[in-house]
């Protein structure tokens, strides 16, 4: 006899076989190097809609490169979602993004082996290219569904190659034209929830399985070009000397003191790329290209920060004989995730039984753009140490599932209040005079169950 969802539970192993079949999709090295818009990502795409289908879903990709999997409810109308990406940072960790989008694939066979009918469409996503490692600008597949990225950033954002993001989507078959003209449509969405690693601490220490997140923080990342004056190592005396290098280690260092600053307690300051030239042993560095990563969930202190570190760097150079060039890469506002999507996932846990910690998020998340769309949720399960974008990356596979648990009661419950919504919104269309079509019924549903995110997404800073 087929079990009832509510005593079915996820699959650990299958959850954790699921999960390394995918992480094997990776570039020679150590741990997983995916990187966004390339065809290995497209490889992982492929097999996650090759599972979806399998699951009794049916597959699309949206012009960003997003691969969609829809499962039909009793009737049509707002889809509550779930989802993560698939793409990875130079030699990542098998978890981040993974992590959630295995849970999603967990989610679909689950509910298909337990022959659960839901009351309107769910939707399963795999997101492309979540990651700023390649481009700079995280998130950049949901940025584009969100219809927050114009065709002419598609051209300015290049990776260390100078190959820009349109032509990275157009080497794997995308249409950057079609990606910033066709953002997905709010009213075909009720919720979303995203369940991810939660790439910092706090739940391994706790020892709490579950967290759930309030806020994510924005990124300010820029890119910064110290020019000197290159010479013969031997031959050029230590004074006088406009070493690119030596100005840019004290930079770096002024990028670390302002973020320890008291007055900063919150930001983050990270300069995790650095480029010499000419790289050579026996020549003075004339060029330093480096990034920063400033991260907050304030939003002015965020840039307030990022401001006085350029301008003290700025003093550095000067001070040093060397020029500094600064190019803003990508800047991002925290976003407050609206708090009756939380409810209902927060509910789910204690109906389950599952302790809970409500944190913020240091990382960035497709969820923060997807908000945009829909009220959206996020679920962390906890990471080993605290570890991510690295190879070490380790979350236990019985705590993933507790967290897909979570994510298949959250996802139903939103879908009962979002059937519930469609219903009052259609009997009011019954009784006003001017009925509306259909179509429009489902439309004015998603805008009803809309109302109590869109206050809280006026939060967003
Ligand atoms: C995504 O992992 C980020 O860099 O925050
Ligand atoms: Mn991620
Ligand atoms: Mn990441």
């Amino acid at each position: 006899m087929t079990q009832p969802i509510a005593t079915r539970k996820a699959d650990a192993d299958r959850l954790w076989s699921t999960l390394r079949s995918m992480a094997a999709l990776s570039e020679d090295g150590p741990g997983v190097s995916r990187l966004a818009y390339t065809r290995l990502e497209r490889r992982a795409h492929d097999l996650f809609g090759q599972w979806m289908t399998e699951a009794g879903c049916s597959v699309r990709v949206d012009p960003a490169g997003n691969t969609i999997a829809t499962r039909p409810g009793r009737a049509d109308g707002p889809a509550v979602g779930t989802g993560s990406h698939l793409d990875s940072v130079y030699n990542g960790g098998r978890f981040d993004g993974i992590a959630g989008t295995m849970a999603a694939v967990e989610v679909a066979r689950l509910l298909r082996e337990a022959e659960v009918e839901t009351e309107l469409p769910l939707r399963f996503v795999a997101f492309a290219g979540e990651e700023g490692a390649r481009f700079g600008q995280a998130c950049c597949g949901s940025k584009l569904a969100a219809g927050l990225s114009s065709r002419r950033e598609l051209d300015e954002r290049c990776d260390r190659d100078g190959i820009s993001l349109a032509e990275a989507m157009e080497s794997v078959g995308l249409d950057p034209d079609l990606a910033a003209s066709t953002p997905w449509c709010p009213a075909d969405w009720s919720a979303f929830v995203e369940l991810h690693v939660e790439q910092g601490s706090v739940l391994d220490s706790a020892k709490i399985d579950v967290g759930v997140v309030d806020l994510i923080s924005g990124s300010t990342r820029l890119e910064l070009v110290v020019t000197g004056r290159a010479s013969h190592s031997g031959g050029t005396p230590m004074r006088g000397r406009a070493d690119a290098l030596a100005a840019a280690a004290e930079a770096v260092l002024v990028a670390e003191r302002l973020a320890l600053d008291p007055r900063h307690r919150g930001t983050r300051a990270t300069v995790g790329r650095l480029t010499v030239e000419p790289g050579s042993i026996t020549t003075i560095p004339g060029a330093v290209t480096f990034s920063l990563d400033v991260r907050d969930i304030d939003a002015d202190r965020q840039r307030r920060a990022a401001t006085e570190i350029v301008g003290r760097m700025r003093a550095v150079c000067l001070r040093r004989g060397t020029r500094l060039a600064v190019r803003l890469l990508a800047d991002t506002s925290a976003v407050v995730l609206p708090d009756w999507v939380r409810d209902e996932v927060t509910d789910s846990a204690n109906e389950l039984g599952i302790p809970y910690r409500v944190l913020t998020s240091g990382a960035s998340h497709d969820a923060q753009m997807i908000n945009r769309v829909t009220p959206t949720a996020m679920i962390f399960v906890p990471s080993r140490g605290g570890l991510s974008h690295v190879p070490e990356e380790w979350t236990d596979p019985a705590k993933l599932a507790v967290g897909t648990d979570l994510l298949v009661a959250s996802m139903l419950r939103l879908d009962a209040r979002a059937a519930a919504a469609t219903r009052q919104a259609t009997t009011r269309q019954a009784t006003t005079p001017r009925a509306a079509t259909p179509r429009a019924a489902g439309t004015r549903a998603s805008q009803a169950s809309h109302a109590g995110g869109s206050e809280s997404r006026g939060d967003q800073a």
